[in-house]
């Protein structure tokens, strides 16, 4: 509602560590707070840390490994009166699934928490609302979605005012400069208006720059919903592959076009590697969703490989893709 409440910082695992640090000062011995196992790493362990320098029990969300999705069924039986927080992804950076933010949300302030929201996965992929969902804080990225190094913060007012942050004196008493620790990365912040500005422009010439933003994302993620249909029919032509996460394309909504697939008979590393030579970018391993991993049962067996579309994808190089994995033998 107001420009103060967004801060910038290093980037979305600094500004957390700082957040969890100064949010945990609240927090009194015997108090609950709620991670979960579809986060990246980034928003579990500052958690994890500063309620064990508070003495405080951390409970787990859990996600169900068929279509891993959150089993936000479950989150009132982990919620009382002496939950404090609810840290939660708004989309996994490892299966692509999104969660009901503002449900989960909902029943975490019925029960008195506060909720911290990672959009770092989230954020190039559909659109953003803080105000309907309500939550006290988001974080995201900026290089996320095409711009510079940099994180970015959203917190209600009054909590970023109210908080202690750990800063030194002479730095500003005020949000948003009393959470921006240290001189700003000033290049960067150039570079986060022309990120923002290039997201805008694929929304058209009409309405202020958060209508078009706004546009912008809602075609992004029905484009990118085509290359998700279009590589989910098409690996059903792959044998020996598995898709982690939601397969169902009437589901397409549900998730980002980001994929976890294991193939039989390779490694992750080696299909990372066969596709690499093909010219083809993926990933291999965990990429810090190691929660995920291990509740696959896979954190000890080289991961899965994630293969990831944006915007700027096209269906030609899906079927490329299929193509390199069709001619890969099991
Ligand atoms: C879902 C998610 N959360 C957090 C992070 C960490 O972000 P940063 O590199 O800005 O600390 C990542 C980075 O990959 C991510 O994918």
């Amino acid at each position: 509602r107001r420009p103060e409440e967004i801060a910038f910082g290093h980037n979305m695992t600094s500004l957390t560590f700082s957040m969890s640090r100064a949010i945990s000062r609240t927090w009194q011995a015997g108090d609950e707070i709620i991670v979960t196992r579809l986060d990246h790493d980034a928003n579990i362990s500052p958690w994890l840390m500063a309620a064990e320098d508070r003495g405080v029990t951390v409970r787990w969300l859990d996600f169900n490994p068929e279509d891993c999705t959150l089993m936000l069924e479950t989150l009132p039986d982990l919620l009382n009166e002496k939950t404090r927080l609810l840290a939660i992804t708004y989309a996994s950076n490892a299966v692509g699934s999104i969660s009901d933010v503002a449900r989960a949300t909902k029943l975490a302030h019925d029960a008195g928490a506060w909720v911290y929201i990672d959009s770092v996965h989230y954020a190039p992929h559909g659109p953003i609302d803080v105000q309907a969902i309500d939550c006290e804080f988001l974080v995201c990225s900026v290089y996320k979605f095409f711009g510079p190094h940099t994180g970015v913060l959203y917190g209600k007012f009054d909590l970023l005012e109210s908080l202690t942050a750990y800063k030194v004196r002479p730095a500003p008493a005020h949000a948003p400069g009393k959470w921006e620790t240290g001189t700003q990365s000033f290049e960067s912040l150039a570079g986060v208006t022309a990120a923002i500005d290039y997201l805008a422009a694929i929304g058209g010439d009409g309405g202020s720059r958060r209508q078009r933003l706004e546009q912008a994302m809602q075609i992004t993620k029905q484009y990118e919903m085509v290359l998700s249909e279009r590589f989910l029919r098409g690996v059903t032509a792959v044998s020996g592959l598995r898709v982690y996460g939601i397969t169902d394309v009437e589901r397409l909504d549900e998730r980002t076009p980001t994929f976890a697939v294991s193939l039989e008979g390779f490694t992750p590393a080696e299909v990372a590697a066969k596709l690499g030579e093909e010219g083809i970018f993926v990933w291999n391993g965990h990429y810090y969703a190691i929660a995920v991993m291990e509740r696959l049962g896979l954190l000890e067996k080289g991961g899965l490989v994630r293969i990831g579309f944006a915007h700027y994808n096209t269906v030609d190089e899906v079927d490329r893709l299929i193509a390199v994995l069709q001619t890969m033998p099991n």
